[in-house]
């Protein structure tokens, strides 16, 4: 099972927002460990769960970040984020057996948590070296 992993090209250089990424990696990679999804129903929805409530909180704290320091792609990020939190609440409701759902939870998180801190995060993070918000 392929595990997310943590990279220095991860890092936006803000301490708190990091090590929330960091807790969002291991609530994801204990998703990607299960082994077993027809027995682990429970498991998985209550990870899943865990990282909905997560998201949604460190969701909340990057936009007030992002609001303070007054990033332009501020109201584009917060739809990426709207996004993403209805995608992870469709997975917890749809009617997918947990086997698909353990199939398809690679790509998922992935895109809900790897890609979208390596590429939207990353937008802002560029953004705040370049105006010297961070060096
Ligand atoms: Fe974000």
């Amino acid at each position: 099972m392929r595990r997310m992993v943590w990279t220095a090209a991860c890092r936006m250089g803000f301490e708190e927002i990091d090590s929330q990424h960091r807790l969002l990696f291991a609530i994801s990679n204990e998703l990607l460990e299960i082994s077993n999804p027809k027995s682990q129903e429970p498991e998985i929805k209550y990870l899943l769960r865990h990282l909905r409530d997560y998201v949604e909180k460190h969701f909340s704290y990057e936009e007030k970040f992002m609001e303070e320091k007054k990033f332009p792609g501020l109201s584009d990020h917060k739809q990426k984020h709207q996004k993403i939190v209805a995608e992870i609440n469709n997975a917890l409701t749809g009617s997918a057996s947990m086997s698909a759902l353990k199939e398809s939870l690679e790509t998922l998180l992935d895109g809900w948590v790897q890609s979208h801190i390596l590429v939207e995060d990353k937008k802002y993070a560029d953004w705040a070296k370049f105006h010297k918000i961070i060096d």
